[in-house]
């Protein structure tokens, strides 16, 4: 009787501290962009290209289909980048403006090797690279609807 009970303050302790533990870390410190139902949809379903690109970029140089890269690379380079409006642009801070553009720039840039030389090495170097945008923006920021 007397060994239960140890055991069950231990599940109890345990529990406890492992609640509070991820209760610590679950702490947010990204900093809120507040825009509109739209405007938040516009900026996630780009995002979920992103995504899709970056799959197919690493598929299509698995697969040594360098046509798959040029097009998903394409699809997501500069000319997605056109098309912001005014009102979206003002909400987002300087370093996201600075940070998106890049991104783009770079998937240009992959498509720009796959229609070249088309080097299975430089693309998923210049993959990796581009990823640690991603990060750096995600670490950063997030999405809130005002
Ligand atoms: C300039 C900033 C920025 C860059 C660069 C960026 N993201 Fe995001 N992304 C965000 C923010 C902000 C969110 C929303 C996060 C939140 O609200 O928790 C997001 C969300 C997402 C989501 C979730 C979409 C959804 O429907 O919820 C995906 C997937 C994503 N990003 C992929 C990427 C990929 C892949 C890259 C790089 C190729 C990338 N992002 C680059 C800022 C960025």
């Amino acid at each position: 009787m007397r060994h239960n009970t140890y055991i069950g303050f231990f599940l109890i302790y345990s529990l406890l501290t492992g609640l509070w533990v991820s209760n610590v870390q679950a702490e947010d410190k990204r900093t809120t962009i507040w825009l509109s139902e739209t405007e938040r949809n516009t900026v996630l379903e780009e995002m979920r290209q992103f995504l899709v690109a970056s799959q197919a970029i690493l598929q299509g140089t698995l697969d040594e289909d360098i046509d798959k890269v040029e097009t998903a690379a394409r699809e997501v380079g500069l000319k997605q980048l056109r098309g912001m409006s005014a009102e979206l642009s003002a909400k987002l801070p300087q370093e996201f403006k600075a940070w998106g553009p890049q991104v783009h720039q770079e998937f240009e840039e992959i498509a720009n090797e796959a229609a070249t030389l088309g080097d299975a090495n430089e693309i998923l170097n210049r993959l990796a690279k581009l990823q640690t945008l991603c990060i750096q923006c995600h670490a950063t920021y997030r999405l809130e609807r005002d």
